[in-house]
Order: structure tokens, then sequence, then C-alpha cells
């Protein structure tokens, strides 16, 4: 195989009881890239559509996490690559995650698969870091492997695979208004009381349960962010009128998706989510804030061959 072209979905990372820990992998939102093998050693971004962004490798998502990987594989040949971007940059779908997930497992792809898909994710982290200054996971992970995944830790890395219930959907609601991941962490208080702590690995360690168990009940319980959401939430127009209306018609929860401003919701049965969805959208559509909305199961597959 000399070419392959892959889907590199959107996710959703923190989940309001898991910063930094916890994301899902979206179904039907994502980006598309094609990935070459080339005689030159090294990696090229030869093309890029739907968006603004650098071709140069070491300015690039993609560009940085690939040649992290081509680095540690130390091949005899090279990589060019098309990047075709669905995903807004900065619009907390994991739009930079798709694009270190999609060329680190393209490539592994490419080569016959010598790597573990869990042994990919410290190489689209430095993607990660490039885009916002930090080494999360919570999205590369998802976009990865698939499903729900919990990094149990960063140091060592340890990130934990969890397939999703059967009836579970997500709705997004994403207005058309950039959040910086760097600036809205910037916000966030660099410690926390123990109160807000016991409060949060409760949530955090029910909602994992309740995948485990697919109580649909308590996971709506746990949906609760007391860490990041009260200061995020101000950085989102009508944050708290649309999770209002998302619970008033039927969602589990409601949050933040990664750092905004992306708004998720999480609903049992795709009649459930449609319903939140359409609420969503006449609360919003009071605003002049251009916005798009999806609906989407959570999927068990990462990146996938197209
Ligand atoms: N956990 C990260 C954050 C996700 O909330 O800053 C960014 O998408």
């Amino acid at each position: 195989m000399n070419e392959i072209k892959i889907f590199c979905p959107a996710t959703v990372a923190n989940l309001s009881c898991g910063f930094d820990v916890l994301g899902l992998c979206l179904e039907n939102i994502g980006d598309e890239m094609i990935i070459r093998k080339v005689k030159e050693k090294g990696l090229r971004i030869t093309k890029i559509t739907g968006a603004d962004l650098p071709l140069e490798t070491n300015k690039n998502v993609a560009g940085v996490a690939g040649m992290a990987l081509l680095s540690h594989l130390d091949l005899e040949f090279g990589v060019e690559i098309e990047i075709h971007k669905k995903i807004k940059a900065g619009s907390g779908i994991g739009s930079s995650a798709a694009s270190a997930a999609g060329v680190v497992v393209g490539i592994n792809e490419l080569l016959g698969i010598p790597m573990h898909r869990k042994e990919l994710i410290p190489f689209a982290m430095e993607g990660e870091f490039l885009a916002s200054g930090s080494y999360h996971a919570d999205n590369v992970s998802p976009a990865i492997l698939g499903g729900f995944t919990l990094v149990r830790s960063y140091n060592p890395l340890e990130v934990i695979k969890i397939k999703s219930p059967k009836h579970l959907y997500v709705t997004i609601i994403h207005p058309h208004i950039e959040v910086i991941t760097s600036e809205a962490r910037s916000i966030l208080p660099k410690e926390i009381p123990l109160k807000t702590a016991i409060t949060q690995w409760g949530n955090l360690g029910g909602f994992i349960s309740g995948l485990y168990t697919e109580d649909y009940g308590l996971l709506g319980r746990c949906l609760q962010d007391v860490v990041a959401e009260p200061y995020r939430k101000n950085l989102i127009p009508e944050f708290d009128s649309i999770k209002k209306v998302a619970l008033e018609n039927g969602a589990l929860g409601c949050g933040i998706s990664g750092s905004g401003p992306s708004i998720y919701s999480l609903s049992k049965g795709l009649e459930n989510s449609k319903k939140v969805e359409n609420a969503i959208q006449n609360i919003f559509a009071k605003t002049t804030i251009p916005f798009d909305t999806y609906t989407s199961k959570v999927c068990d597959k990462g990146v996938r061959k197209i």
C-alpha cells in the first residue's frame, strides 16, 4: 500500500466531570486526510483545504505529530499528506486532535500496523502541545481508540478505552466564535479546594461505573463540572440558557465540549437527542451568532480508512 485515505473524527473532551482525562469519539463529524509514501525522507504537507493552516511541517499540528512518529520509526522513506479540514479550529470538538490522531494512525496503517494504537497517543500529543501549549490526551485518545477513553495517568501515560452504552447519543452546538484553548486554560485556578475535588472525583468514578453498567440515570447525575465550567462558561454566549433548555428537554447532562465554545449534551436514544437539538436551535437562533448543531452516536472506532 502506498497511499491511504482516512476519516479523522471529532471528539468531545472533559465531559464535565473529567477535566483533561475523559473524552468520547463522534461518529459522523470529522476531517479527511490522504497519506502517501514517498522516496524522500521526512514529511511534507502538500495540500490543505477547508482551513487556513500552515503548510510548514514544524508549524502544523499534523506535521509535528507525524514527524515525531517518523523520527521514532527511523524509516528509509518519507510521507506526503493532504489535509481536508471539516472541523473548525477553536471549535471545542477536537480539531487539532483530529489532525494529530489522523496522521499517526495513517502512517501506522501505511506501514502495515507495526504499533498498537495506544502506543501512537504520545506522538499525537506532540501535535496537541503545538496547538495549545499543553500535553493533554483527552481528545487524541478517543480520536485514536474510539468510544470513551479515560487517561488514568499522564506520567507514565496510561489510557483505558471504555465501550459506549448502546443508546447513548451526543448533541453538539457549535457557536461560530473561537475560544483559544491556551486562553481557556489560563483562566482556570491552578489549585482547587478539597471540597471541589471530592465532588469532581465522585462524579468521575460514578460516570465510569455508569458506562460499564449502562446506567443512564447515573451517567446524567455525574455530568457536573465544578472545576472548569464555572470559569469557562463566561466565554460562551447563552451557555446557561442552552444547558437549562437541554435538561428541560430530557438531556441526561450538558456541559462545555473541551475548552468550548461548543456545548455537548448526552441523551438516551436518537429521538431524545434530536429533541434536545431542536430546543437548543430555537434558543440560539435568537442570538446574532451563526451556529451549527449535530447529533451523533458515540463511535466505537477512532480514525478509520475510507
Ligand atoms: N482538556 C482540554 C481542556 C481539552 O479543557 O483544556 C481541550 O480541547
